[in-house]
């Protein structure tokens, strides 16, 4: 095929990939999420068999869209951030204080992309350390596909929007708690946007997303990070179903930073 073609092909293919997003369930797609770039890069996941199509829209959030997708059987969920109304000022605070992504100067693309490879590298470790959080699959510049959180017939809701019983309040705070410790005793993360927004509960359990803006406990706002998370979690506990505090979950950072050290001082 001559280049010429080759680019013709190619733009075909786009223009289907379009059609395609623009017949999706989704009657608001923006322009500011498909830009012509972040169409290519889809198309590159789908053309590597990273995705299979994509569905309707999860959510519109403050940085990014959320859609569905498929790959074979399974579900995903696509995290595209927008390039043109991200808050690149914020995402470059939380850079700079990152020892992984300190260097990161330039365009605000280049910016995103490092945000959307930190929030994937967040939920790597996430997982890697046993807490429940959607399963990272890929990245790609602004796009991050992970695994869908829900099942076939409806996406799990925030906690926000769930009742609980006192019992499974208690319960589930107990593993928020534990999940602030060990993302931070053993990850050595803070999650930093903690709150009933960013926790799903799926099938009685909770899930925790959104990690972009997770740091690294060298980062300097680490330990206010941290406060905030313990605080906000712990308010939303005492309002709506008066279990929990602030107290109990330093309490289990302690203990189990207590517990590891001494495990690690067994084991030499
Ligand atoms: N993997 C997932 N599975 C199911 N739903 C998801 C998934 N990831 C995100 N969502 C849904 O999309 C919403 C927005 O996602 P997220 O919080 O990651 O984006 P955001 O742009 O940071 O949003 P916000 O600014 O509102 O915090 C979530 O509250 C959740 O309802
Ligand atoms: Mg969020």
């Amino acid at each position: 095929m001559s280049r010429r073609t080759k680019d013709e092909d190619f733009d075909t293919k786009i223009d289907v990939l379009r059609t395609r997003i623009k017949n999706s369930d989704d009657l608001n797609v923006q322009d500011a999420v498909f830009d012509k770039r972040t169409l290519m890069d889809l198309y590159s996941l789908a053309s590597k068999g990273v995705i299979d199509a994509l569905g309707g829209s999860v959510c519109t959030g403050k940085e990014a869209n959320i859609f569905r997708a498929i790959a074979g059987e399974k579900k995903l969920a696509l995290k595209i951030y927008r390039i043109s109304t991200s808050n690149f000022c914020v995402m470059q605070d939380y850079l700079h204080g990152d020892p992984r992504f300190g260097n990161v100067k330039g365009t605000k693309r280049a910016i995103v992309a490092a945000w959307t490879k930190k929030e994937f590298r967040n939920l790597t470790r996430a997982e890697e350390v046993g807490i429940p959080v959607p399963h990272p699959i890929a990245m790609k510049e602004n796009i991050l596909v992970m695994s869908l959180i829900g099942n076939d017939e409806c996406i799990a809701p925030q906690l926000k929007d769930v009742e609980l019983e006192t019992e499974d309040a208690k319960r589930i705070f107990k593993k928020i708690a534990g999940y602030i410790s060990v993302l931070y005793n053993r990850g050595k993360l803070v999650h930093a946007d903690l709150s009933e927004f960013n926790i799903l509960y799926d099938g009685g359990e909770p899930v925790i997303i959104d990690m972009g803006q997770s740091v690294t406990l060298d980062h300097p706002q680490a330990r206010r990070f941290l406060e905030r998370d313990i605080a906000n979690v712990a308010h939303y506990f005492k309002k709506k179903y008066n279990v929990g505090s602030p107290e109990e979950i330093w309490e289990k950072l302690e203990r189990d930073r207590e517990k590891m050290e001494e495990n690690e001082k067994r084991e030499g």
